[in-house]
């Protein structure tokens, strides 16, 4: 049977576009399901594209119910990818699916990660310190922001000229390029 994977994602979803677009043919795993907390988000059109399901959830049921679980359950879910979504997870999720949970981070965590580190002020954030590199990270899910182990990270160089646009940019082509590899990688180590 294939794996299945879930993606959260609450803005406009270009990862999620590229791992829906990865797996859409492929004999290891399937996208099954799309959840976002807001019911404006792009990603939402993206799912519905590829006809994917998708489920819209609210702050209540996210931290105080176990719906999403029993969702997740009943779908069958291998693994959970965060791919630009905002809010913490919480414990009982955390608990359901142990180690299958991972999230993409726009810069070479531990730096620039934690509370309200994400969008143009990670960027904004690297430029202001001067640093030679950039870059991203894969990593596991804990329960703080941006902390879980890290399963991979690709870097480039910041050239002097460039600007946030730019380093934004490069960063979205390394996390379009390896998230859907990395997020196969780790589907065929489980049984
Ligand atoms: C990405 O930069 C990712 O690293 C971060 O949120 C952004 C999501 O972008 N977690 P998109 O919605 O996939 O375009």
């Amino acid at each position: 049977m294939k794996k299945r994977i879930a993606i959260f994602a609450s803005g406009s979803g270009s990862n999620a576009q590229k791992i829906m677009e990865y797996f859409k043919y492929s004999s290891l795993a399937e996208v099954a399901l799309v959840l976002s907390n807001n019911p404006d988000a792009y990603v939402l059109q993206r799912a519905d594209n590829f006809e994917i399901p998708t489920h819209v959830f609210d702050r209540q049921a996210f931290y105080e119910t176990d719906e999403i679980i029993d969702i997740l359950k009943r779908l069958e879910i291998d693994l959970v990818v965060l791919a630009g979504f905002l809010w913490l997870v919480p414990q009982n999720l955390l608990k359901a699916f142990p180690n299958k949970i991972i999230n993409i981070h726009p810069a070479l965590l531990p730096k620039y990660g934690g509370k309200g580190m994400y969008g143009d002020r990670v960027h904004k954030a690297v430029l202001e310190a001067g640093d030679e590199e950039h870059g991203i990270t894969i990593h596991f899910v804990n329960e703080n922001f941006d902390e879980g182990e890290v399963i991979y990270q690709a870097k480039f160089k910041i050239e002097s000229e460039d600007s946030l646009e730019i380093i934004k940019f490069k960063g979205q082509q390394l996390e379009h390029q390896h998230f859907p590899k990395i997020i196969e990688n780790l589907l065929k180590k489980y049984n």
